[in-house]
């Protein structure tokens, strides 16, 4: 059994590629390993958002995560601010995070260069937070995509230099969780790249989106003007449509506009009504639990209090293992 840590930062509603990229992998993991899922609020802070709208949106994200499948009792869940021994450990692993280091952080690089009104100190030390948010619980699985696979060997980096500086084995080292083929990437509806709702409006279908609107992002998807040699390569945009296709839909439908691209006799606005009602068809049993979660506020704090307790018992004993190691002890 693995110990496995995930955190997402609350920035708005999950959509089917957060879903398909990870959620529905969490809820697998959750049967069989000792999982750590929380919203990474604290990370949120590097863009000042306005308190009201973060507040909104870390309800939302465990909204949404509840209703997707994830089940309190089976993992632990939690908002990242609960856990003071998070900014502890995190003030602790500063002292050994160089600056070098972090300034050649690819994120930290890439915000310096489009977000330069506000290079703020939290931005640069944003990988000492991620390094203990998942120390803090001695993970050893983070499952994470390509983008946060630097972020992950820092931390291997933090808790290497700890363990050698101090003498102590208190961390492993944790290393990407590989889903292996059940990674799948679920593009946008822009005819390139993967969704995302940074992407522009109407790249992403959310999972409470209601069926008007995903009626109308699905028949603006982008498309050409058609195959016109059988069994003709598909382009990248209709690619797409078919990636997301044989993700919702049975077998026979994507068999059958298979057949009907490589003979040139598809019309894509059938493709994209049938893609539209299956997109409909998956996401409204789950946007119905997450109306059903988010509405109920007493068991949200229930299911909170519970989530806090966990992660709090598991991350008071490495901090006090921390702090013993350290020697910052009670005279
Ligand atoms: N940096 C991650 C992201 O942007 C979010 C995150 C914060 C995280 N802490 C983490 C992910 C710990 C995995 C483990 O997506």
């Amino acid at each position: 059994m693995e110990t496995i840590v995930s955190g997402t930062r609350p920035t708005g509603n999950l959509h089917l590629g957060n879903y398909f990229g990870a959620v529905k992998n969490f809820i697998r993991l959750q049967e069989e390993h000792n999982c750590f899922f929380f919203v990474a609020d604290y990370h949120s802070l590097t863009t000042h958002p306005k308190p009201g709208s973060l507040h909104e949106n870390v309800k939302t994200i465990l909204s949404e995560y509840l209703g997707c499948g994830l089940d309190p009792e089976k993992c632990t869940i939690y908002v990242q601010s609960d856990i003071p021994e998070i900014p502890e450990l995190y003030l602790i692993l500063n002292m050994m995070a160089y600056k070098g280091e972090l300034e050649r952080c690819n994120t930290f690089k890439e915000k310096v260069r489009k977000q330069k009104e506000n290079i703020n100190a939290g931005l640069l030390t944003y990988p000492v937070l991620q390094a203990a948010d998942i120390i803090v619980h001695k993970a050893n699985k983070v499952p994470v995509g390509k983008d946060q696979e630097q972020h992950l060997e820092m931390t291997r980096d933090f808790v290497k230099r700890f363990n050698n500086l101090y003498g102590v084995e208190v961390f492993p080292e944790p290393t990407a969780y590989n889903y292996g083929d059940d990674l799948i990437k679920i593009p946008g509806l822009d005819g390139s790249g993967k969704m995302g709702k940074s992407e522009g409006e109407g790249n992403a279908i959310f999972l409470v989106e209601e069926e008007k609107s995903i009626r109308k992002k699905v028949m603006r998807a982008v498309t050409d003007s058609g195959p016109t040699e059988s069994n003709q390569e598909m382009p990248e945009a209709i690619q797409n449509i078919f990636t997301i296709l044989k993700i919702v839909s049975k077998q026979e439908t994507v068999q059958h506009f298979t057949d009907a691209y490589n003979n040139c006799s598809i019309r894509y606005g059938e493709l994209k009504q049938q893609l539209a009602e299956d997109i409909i068809a998956f996401t409204t049993p789950i946007k119905e639990r997450i109306k059903e979660i988010s509405s109920d506020e007493e068991n949200l704090k229930k299911i909170l209090k519970l989530g806090t307790e966990k992660a709090r018992a598991s991350a008071r004993e490495t901090l006090s293992e921390v702090r013993q190691a350290i020697g910052i002890r009670t005279l």
